[in-house]
């Protein structure tokens, strides 16, 4: 048992000197570095060996103490991370098992920044600590002015990887991924959904608002139904991604400006099959991602496109979610031909297409999950 507990702490140790490294070589180098990947991997694979339980970091009286145990006796190293920590406000940092290469990045380059901001990831959460109960209070340094910047910087890199989708190329799943953790952890920090999605202002932004608007109502129908983890982030990257195959319809009709003809509506019914055709090939895909790009224009009761065989099994619980949140944001959304409808006007007509449309207990959830969002706003 002793013996235990000395590997815990030397590893505990090896994890802090680790984290401040990783962190000054943020500071130092410039994002694609290969230092900065290199410290941040070494410093995941030691803080994995300790993740059997949840890591709890303090800063209580200017010591640093991990899962209770106080780190005086590593000197300068944890002295820098209470410098960085209080510098920022945060008082106390959990980490959860499950974290991400792409999460912990992300929260290693918060740290090095020398703004008071802190983020919240889905298993990292920093915080301060509630002098009244000792619980974890997580800060949320959100302003609307930061919201919309962070929303756009999302849109942003989802149009450079669309911009670089060809049919034989890789995509680039990492940087999806992230887009991805990035919004639960949103979420997750109470932020209003309504305040999450973007309005459509032109056509040629048109697939990547719309993917990440449905990928956020997706999310939110998801943890709303008490889904998390692996099966919750699965659903929001096939969501980001079930429109994936447009970019394999031509131009002229994905940004015609105007309702489709026969024909034109006949090519873009192909975007599902397309889409999950090609995401059927990028090795080591969630098997959700390619399912829900085919199934998403299906309908409950076997209806729809691409067409089902009767016989065939129903739409995959995901897929379903993400027709319900597709369907949500295109009517939203304004078109030239068509006024936008406003949310509760969406919604009662979403009501109406449940048992034929929508499965009805996840229409059901999605409207009064969207509604008790909506009371919060006013
Ligand atoms: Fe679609
Ligand atoms: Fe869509």
């Amino acid at each position: 048992m002793a013996l235990e507990n000395g590997n815990q702490s030397d590893r505990i140790k090896k994890f802090v000197a680790a984290l401040n490294i990783a962190i000054s070589n943020c500071r130092l180098y410039s994002k694609d570095h290969a230092l900065i990947e290199e410290s941040g991997k070494k410093t995941l694979s030691i803080l994995s060996e300790l993740l059997s339980e949840p890591v709890e970091m303090m800063v209580i009286d200017d010591d640093l103490i991990i899962n209770k145990m106080p780190l005086r006796s590593v000197g300068l190293q944890s002295d820098n991370l209470v410098r960085r920590l209080t510098r920022k406000s945060i008082s106390r940092v959990d980490f959860m098992a499950g974290i991400t290469p792409g999460e912990f990045n992300q929260f290693i380059s918060t740290m090095s920044q020398a703004d008071s901001g802190s983020c919240a990831f889905p298993h990292i959460i920093t915080g301060h600590v509630d002098v009244s109960t000792g619980r974890l209070k997580a800060e949320c340094a959100y302003t609307d002015e930061d919201l919309n910047s962070f929303k756009a910087e999302q849109i942003e890199r989802l149009k450079v990887i669309y911009k670089n989708i060809a049919p034989f190329k890789q995509l680039k799943m990492n940087e999806l991924e992230d887009i991805v953790t990035r919004f639960v952890a949103t979420l997750s920090r109470e932020i209003s959904v309504l305040k999450l999605l973007s309005p459509i202002k032109s056509y040629s932004n048109y697939t990547y608002v719309h993917s990440i608007n449905v990928a956020i109502l997706s999310i939110f129908q998801a943890e709303s139904l008490g889904l998390s983890g692996k099966l919750l982030h699965d659903i929001g990257l096939a969501a980001l991604l079930h429109d994936v195959g447009k970019l394999f319809i031509s131009k002229d009709i994905l940004e015609k400006h105007g309702p489709l003809d026969e024909q034109e509506f006949a090519a873009m019914t192909n975007h599902p099959a397309y889409g999950a055709a090609y995401l059927a090939r990028i090795e080591g895909i969630a098997r959700i991602v390619p399912i829900v790009a085919f199934e998403h224009h299906q309908k409950y009761n076997g209806t729809g496109y691409p067409k089902q065989k009767m016989s065939e099994k129903k739409q995959h619980l995901g897929s379903q979610l993400v027709a319900i949140s597709d369907v949500f944001d295109a009517l939203r959304s304004w078109r030239p031909y068509r006024k936008s409808l406003a949310p509760d006007e969406v919604l009662a007509l979403m009501k109406k297409g449940a048992g034929a449309d929508f499965n009805p207990p996840l229409v059901d959830n999605f409207i009064t999950s969207f509604q008790k969002a909506s009371e919060k706003e006013r």
